[in-house]
């Protein structure tokens, strides 16, 4: 992939496709196209193709999907599994149809099997029975990583797949009703901070373990790939180090700077134990990541006192 090559980024305005744009920029990459939800639904097979038809790009990083936490994919559970579906097989054929060089496909962590051995290596996937919640996500993603499988096999075509981890970074989303425990945690500290609240309440024990990968690794490893990898297997994303969460509470007060206590509200559930991802096979092709949780959590808290403390 030139400098000069003509790169389709989807979902270049989403926490991961944000990134995406920062890394390509970074490298040079100035031949960037890119179309904002209300210009192109992505949806929308006659759009998709003519889009692809005029542009003509010769990559393509997939990062265009319905994405929610738990509550959203159990209450909207057709649209989960419809919009992914569409955005994905309308993206993939047009990428086949219309000679797209090289594309990359984003699944998540999340699509494994609920009670898969850890840590959790590529071949688990389809081996178990999935987490109930987000059926209808992973079904569709499943079905994404299939696709580009089946499009290498039967037509040639350089389509890879990748499975992240748990993502923070800038961009996230920090809505208490809809968040992921990282951006929840830092509001929820930075809150009690300005109210002087003498204690902050987490859900759960605490004990169960999580990985994190800052977003902007996440870009790096992407592009990475799309530069080195080539093959049948989706790859595995992550740090290949895991925390409990209730010593990232520790690490994300610290930061904040709050002084007051930590409560366990034990009455909520804990979820899975353990959850994380063997990196054996990124690591073999040559990538690490690079940023650590307090120095990620440090700028993820800077970005939020810029942009989000104000609005709420
Ligand atoms: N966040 C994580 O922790 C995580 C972890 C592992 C994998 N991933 C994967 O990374 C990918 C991106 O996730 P993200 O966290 O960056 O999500 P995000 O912030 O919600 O970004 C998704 C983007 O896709 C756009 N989009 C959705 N439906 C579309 C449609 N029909 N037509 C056009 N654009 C559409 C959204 O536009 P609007 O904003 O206008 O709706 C948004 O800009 C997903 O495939 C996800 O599975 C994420």
């Amino acid at each position: 992939m030139n400098t000069d090559a003509k790169i389709y980024v989807a979902g270049h305005l989403g926490m991961v496709g944000s990134a995406i744009m920062r890394r390509l920029k970074k490298g040079g990459y100035e031949n960037i196209v890119y179309k904002s939800f209300s210009e192109l639904d992505l949806r929308r097979q006659e759009e998709v193709e003519k889009f692809f038809m005029e542009e003509r790009p010769e990559y393509v990083f997939l990062a265009a999907a319905k994405v929610g936490g738990i509550h959203a994919n159990n209450t909207y559970p057709a649209e989960f599994i419809y919009d992914n579906l569409m955005v994905e097989a309308n993206i993939i054929n047009s990428a086949y149809k219309y000679g797209v060089k090289k594309l990359l496909f984003l699944g998540s962590s999340c699509i494994y099997p609920k009670l898969a051995d850890q840590p959790i290596k590529e071949e688990y996937l389809m081996d178990g029975k999935l987490e109930e919640t987000n059926e209808a996500y992973a079904v569709a993603k499943i079905a994404g990583i299939e696709l580009c499988k089946f499009y290498r096999r039967q037509y040639g075509c350089d389509f890879i797949s990748v499975m992240p981890t748990n993502l923070y970074g800038i961009n996230d989303n920090f809505d208490l009703e809809t968040s992921h425990v990282m951006p929840a945690l830092i509001r929820k500290f930075h809150e009690a901070k300005v109210k002087g609240e003498k204690q902050v309440v987490m859900w759960g024990t605490g004990k169960p373990r999580r990985e994190f990968l800052y977003v902007d690794d996440l870009a790096d490893a992407l592009l990475h790939l799309m530069l080195s990898y080539s093959g049948e297997k989706h790859v595995n994303i992550g740090s290949g180090e895991d925390i409990e969460i209730r010593g990232l509470a520790e690490i994300i007060k610290g930061v904040i700077g709050y002084s007051g206590k930590i409560e366990n509200d034990t009455s909520k559930p804990d979820g899975t134990p353990r959850k994380l991802l063997d990196v054996t096979l990124l690591q073999e092709t040559g990538w690490k990541h690079k940023i650590g949780l307090e120095e990620g959590i440090k700028k993820v808290y800077d970005w939020y006192l810029e942009n989000k403390a104000n609005e709420n």
